[in-house]
């Protein structure tokens, strides 16, 4: 049986706000296999990042959050203490953030930034934890590396800064990676570099990797899977090839049409954008959330809850009508 390193069912988080409670994740189902890359892609408010700290477990203390099943790297969370949480999270699950400028701190030197964490969890010697600190931004590609220890974030330029970060990230040996938009605070040259990095040290480091990103270009070169997020639900996992070839929820098709995809959209075409907007999610939201704004809607896709189709193992579309969907 494949191993997974991520299990999570039927995952909710709302968070209270004066105007009701906002139903941002609605019922989200994720697995990610050992060694697998799945991006998770939808267009913004979504609950991309809110499902992304929620298996950090960095949600804000006000937001509440259900799941039928919560496993990750071989271990049932639902029953963990924040101790043990926390303690997983320096180790076997690490996570890069949109902006490394914020999460990298101004005053303290590279070199005690990387180190710090695999000193306290590992256990590790200065020594041993600066060795494995010049391993690390070797990786990323930061010239030489020992050198550049001693020196404080301005030093470097934004994308080296997110090299920096995926160093960090790397420094407790992580079985599973989770990037939230990595590069979207960076200049559009460096973004596919830094994407095109990660992709490359899943595969070298076999690790597993759950990817947020707006970049198709990057999910087609890396992605073993995609999950498309709307309204708080995945509407459409299938595996990347597929995904392109044949999108089956009328979203996912609405999606790829509205972004280039480099080698494939003609350079200078209109792209459609998809009319409309994403739902409130205050409050319940019943039948299919994407009905309003989807261009083959009928009367049936206000029943509620949208049945799932599920396609070949682990791959599921969201639509009553997705037999209808034509590529
Ligand atoms: N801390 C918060 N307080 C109130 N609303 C939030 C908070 N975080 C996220 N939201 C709302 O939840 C929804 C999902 O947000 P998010 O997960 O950031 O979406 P995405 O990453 O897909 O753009 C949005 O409507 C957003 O405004
Ligand atoms: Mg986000």
């Amino acid at each position: 049986m494949t191993e997974m390193m991520l299990d999570i069912r039927n995952l909710k988080v709302s968070i209270p706000t004066d105007r009701g409670l906002l139903n941002a994740v609605r019922g989200v189902d994720l697995q990610i296999a050992k060694g697998e890359t799945l991006c998770l892609v939808g267009e913004s408010g979504c609950g991309k990042s809110l499902t992304a700290t929620s298996i950090m477990g960095l949600l804000p203390r006000y937001a509440k959050v259900t799941s039928d099943r919560f496993e990750m790297v071989g271990q049932d969370l639902t029953t963990k203490t924040d101790a043990k949480l926390a303690k997983l999270r320096g180790r076997d699950v690490a996570m890069i953030f949109q902006d490394p400028t914020s999460a990298l701190n101004p005053t303290l030197t590279i070199g005690r930034q990387l180190t710090e964490g695999v000193m306290r969890h590992e256990k590790l010697s200065r020594s041993e934890a600066e060795a494995r600190a010049i391993e690390m931004l070797d990786r990323v590609g930061i010239a030489n590396p020992a050198a550049r220890l001693t020196q404080y974030p301005h030093g470097f330029s934004g994308g080296q800064r997110q090299r920096i970060m995926i160093a960090s990230a790397l420094m407790g040996r992580p079985k599973l990676l989770i990037a939230d938009e990595p590069t979207t605070a960076l200049d559009v040259t460096i973004q596919s570099q830094i994407l095109t990095l990660l992709g490359e040290l899943q595969a070298d480091l076999g690790l597993s990797l759950l990817l947020i990103t707006h970049d198709l270009g990057v999910v087609a070169a890396i992605a073993n899977d995609v999950a498309v997020m709307y309204a708080g639900r995945i509407a459409e996992r299938a595996p990347v090839a597929g995904l392109f070839a044949a999108p089956r929820h009328p979203y996912t098709k609405g999606l790829l049409a509205a972004i280039p995809v480099p080698g494939v959209t003609p350079r200078g075409s209109e792209l459609p954008a998809i009319p409309g907007r994403v739902p409130g999610l205050i409050g319940a939201l019943r039948g299919c959330a994407f009905r309003d704004r989807c261009a083959i809607a009928g009367a049936e896709c206000a029943h509620d809850p949208v049945p799932r189709i599920s396609a070949a193992q682990g791959q599921f579309i969201e639509c009553v009508k997705a037999g209808e969907v034509t590529a």
